[in-house]
């Protein structure tokens, strides 16, 4: 039972997903279209990958931040959650706005949830699993209500168009889902998290942080770009995934014969296949879509999980897997018991009033930037009587939540 505040005790607190949604840019890259670009052929991409086309955001104004909050408002809108009411943020990505300021900051203040803390999280394609572990953690334990836990990537901007090794396999996109604090059993069960940080270099980019900063010559040598070791990467991912899911399973005191489905990483079909081998699973346990995605990174997790609740691939009680493997190199894994709440009743204006919400975070956030830019060329010496009364002003504005 809820306390008098809403909060549950601890001993009786579950993590649920609510809430889901994604996004992905509008222009299909087939596999076609990459033979005009590298020696490559729809045939070889087909049979050594399983992709077929992707989504690329070749809109400069489509970015990881936009593709992430599109994501976040569908979670929102499933859970009919008012972002106001999200305690925190977590964005996992490898593909950032910016190397600071987060992107989840971006995020927040996009959908105007003034009273989230937000980070972004870099555990690469494995980071979306992470952050729920990380969530369910935070809820569980009572330092939390309603998290968002976002995956966004528009790892396109990062990849060398001429290699064809790389070139091939990624895609932009980006899913959502919406954590919140329940008394119902179930939700998040068990989670694992692993790093080898030994095989970082089999797949990076090596230049634009602090060790190799930009430069016109690791811009001119391609530095700024995805360099992968595919084969290797290849072997580490199907040994990973399989000790992961059988570790979380473990964890979870619950049999292979007990799961209902498994939603991997999407990367490669052989490496679904190869590492889910061990499991004896029928097909139809084992969710894939990266025919139609590639490898979104980060985000092929939520992405696959919102195709597969519309697909009604989940039932109430389910015992769900989400695995994942990526740069780092990492690997995480997560078991748990699907128990969403019974559908609401959501009135047909609740559209209306989340568009308008929205429009406020916009106006919000261009108020707040003016502001800080008066404020800026009004307070000039400490003490000014006038630049005070200002500066209170502002501060009093900057104070407005809205509910
Ligand atoms: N089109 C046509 N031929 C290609 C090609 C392409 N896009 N890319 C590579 N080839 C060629 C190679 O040059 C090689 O030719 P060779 O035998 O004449 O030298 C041949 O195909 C086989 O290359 P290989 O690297 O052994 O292919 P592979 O079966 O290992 O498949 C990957 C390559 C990248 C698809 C595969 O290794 C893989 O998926 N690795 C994991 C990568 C991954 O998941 N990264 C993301 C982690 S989150």
């Amino acid at each position: 039972m809820a306390g008098s505040n809403g909060h549950y005790p601890p001993q009786q607190r579950y993590a649920h997903i609510t809430g889901w949604g994604m996004a992905v840019p509008e222009r299909v890259v087939t596999n076609k279209d990459l033979e005009q670009i590298v020696d490559t052929n729809d045939e070889w991409i087909q049979s050594r990958t399983g992709i077929a086309q992707r989504y690329i955001a070749v809109d400069p104004r489509e970015t990881t931040a936009t593709l992430g909050t599109r994501a976040a408002m569908a979670a929102l809108e499933v859970a009919d959650f008012p972002a106001a009411k999200v305690d925190l943020i977590i964005c996992s990505t490898s593909s950032p706005e910016h190397t600071f300021p987060a992107t989840a900051s971006l995020i927040q203040d996009a959908l105007g949830a003034t009273r989230a803390g937000a980070f972004d999280l870099s555990a690469a394609c494995s980071g979306f699993v992470y952050g729920i572990s990380l969530a369910s953690s935070m809820i569980t334990a009572g330092q939390a209500e309603n998290v968002l836990v976002i995956g966004a990537e528009t790892l396109s901007r990062l990849v060398d168009w001429s290699d064809r090794n790389t070139c091939i396999l990624f895609g932009d996109g980006a899913g959502a889902v919406l954590m919140q604090a329940s008394s119902v059993p179930g939700g998040v069960l068990s989670s694992v998290l692993g790093s080898d940080g030994s095989g970082g270099d089999l797949l990076t980019v090596p230049a634009g942080g602090s060790r190799q900063p930009a430069t016109l010559e690791t811009v001119a040598s391609g530095q700024h770009f995805i360099k992968m070791d595919g084969r290797a990467v290849f072997r580490f991912a199907t040994r990973v995934m399989t000790e992961a899911t059988r570790e979380v399973l473990e964890k979870a005191n619950l049999g292979a014969d007990e799961l209902d489905l498994v939603i991997p990483h999407q990367a490669n079909i052989r490496i679904i296949k190869s590492s889910m081998r061990q499991f004896n699973l029928p097909e139809e346990k084992v969710f894939v879509n990266l025919q139609n995605y590639g490898n979104t990174s980060t985000a092929s997790i939520p992405i696959a999980l919102c195709e597969a609740i519309a697909e009604d691939r989940l039932k109430p009680n389910d015992n769900l897997v989400m695995v994942g493997f990526g740069a780092g190199l990492t690997w995480a894994a997560t078991a748990i018991k699907w128990a969403v709440p019974d559908a609401r009743e959501v009135p047909v204006w609740r559209a209306g009033q989340r568009s308008a919400t929205y429009g406020l975070a916009r106006m919000r956030s261009r108020f707040l930037r003016f502001s800080r830019r008066v404020e800026g060329s009004l307070v000039t010496d400490e003490g000014d009587a006038w630049g005070e009364v200002v500066s209170k002003r502002i501060e009093s504005w900057r104070n407005v939540r809205e509910e």
